[in-house]
C-alpha cells in the first residue's frame, strides 16, 4: 500500500483527478470504478477541468459505480444515479450507455446485484477503483463484518453510515435502510486502488488501517491483500497517522 500525504483536501482532489486522468490517457478505453459522497467531488471537479482545459476525453471510458440506494429512482436527487449524473456525467464527453450504476429500484434486488456482479465480470474488472472510505471503515457499503469474498450484495445500512449520510436528506427518516453494493472481492478484483481519505472525522479510521491489522471487522482493511492500492490523505486524515 503505497500512501501519499497531501496538504489540503484540494491538492488530493487534483492529485486523484490527475492519476485517474493518466490512467484514461495510457489507455483511452479504461473502465472507471467510481464512487460517491462528499470525498470524491472535488477529483470529479478536477476531471471535469482536465477536460476542459487539456482535451481529456473519456468518449471511450466505460465507468462502473460502486454502489446505490435501494427504493430510490434514478431521478430521484438522493440517489447515486443523480449524483454522478449532476457532478460528474453532464460535464464530460462520456457516453451515457457506458455508465453503470447499480439499480436500486429493480423489482428484483437479487437478481440486480447477480446482474451486476456479472457485468463487472464481463468487462474485465476496473482499470482503476476509486473509494472512499466510512469512519467506520467501510468501502463502498460494506459495513464492518461483511465477508472479504463477498460479491455484488445487498447491505442493510448500520446507523452510523444512516447518520453520516442524512446530511443529503431532508430527515433521518427519509435515509434507505437498505443499498446495494460491490462485495470486497469484487472490489478487489480492480487493477488498481486509489482510495481518497480527508478530513477530521476520518482521522481515527486512516489510523486504524495504516497500523495495518487486517480483520472484517474493518472492511477497508481488506486492500492490504491488493497489490496496487495507492492511498491519498490529506493532512487533518493524516493526523493520528502512525
Ligand atoms: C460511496 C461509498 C462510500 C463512501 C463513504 C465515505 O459510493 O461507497 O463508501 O465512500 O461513505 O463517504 P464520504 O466521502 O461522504 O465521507
Amino acid at each position: 500500500m503505497k500512501v501519499m500525504e497531501c496538504q489540503t483536501y484540494e491538492e488530493l482532489s487534483q492529485t486523484a483527478a490527475r492519476i485517474v486522468g493518466d490512467t484514461i490517457k495510457k489507455n483511452s478505453g479504461a473502465v472507471l470504478g467510481l464512487a460517491t459522497g462528499g470525498t470524491p467531488e472535488g477529483t470529479y471537479r478536477g476531471l471535469i477541468r482536465l477536460h476542459q482545459t487539456e482535451n481529456l476525453s473519456f468518449q471511450n471510458v466505460t465507468t462502473v459505480n460502486l454502489d446505490e440506494y435501494a427504493g430510490l429512482s434514478s431521478d430521484d436527487p438522493n440517489s447515486y444515479h443523480y449524483y454522478m449524473n449532476h457532478r460528474f456525467f453532464q460535464h464530460i464527453d462520456s457516453q451515457p450507455s457506458q455508465h453503470f450504476i447499480p439499480n436500486g429500484h429493480a423489482d428484483d434486488l437479487e437478481s440486480e446485484c447477480r446482474r451486476y456482479e456479472q457485468l463487472v465480470k464481463s468487462l474485465g474488472g476496473t482499470d482503476i477503483q476509486l473509494l472512499g472510505i466510512g469512519r467506520n471503515g467501510h468501502i463502498g457499503f460494506n459495513e464492518p463484518g461483511t465477508p472479504f469474498e463477498s460479491r455484488t450484495h445487498i447491505v442493510t445500512l448500520n446507523e452510523q453510515t444512516r447518520q453520516a449520510n442524512a446530511r443529503y436528506f431532508s430527515s433521518i427518516d427519509s435515509v434507505p435502510t437498505k443499498a446495494l453494493t460491490m462485495g470486497i472481492q469484487t472490489i478487489l478484483t480492480s487493477k488498481r486502488i486509489l482510495l481518497l481519505i480527508s478530513g477530521n472525522s476520518k482521522a481515527e479510521a486512516a489510523k486504524k488501517l495504516l497500523e495495518g491489522d487486517i480483520s472484517e471487522d474493518f472492511p477497508a482493511s481488506a486492500l492490504h491483500l491488493h497489490s496496487d492500492v495507492t492511498v491519498l490523505i490529506d493532512r487533518e486524515a493524516a493526523a493520528l497517522r502512525p
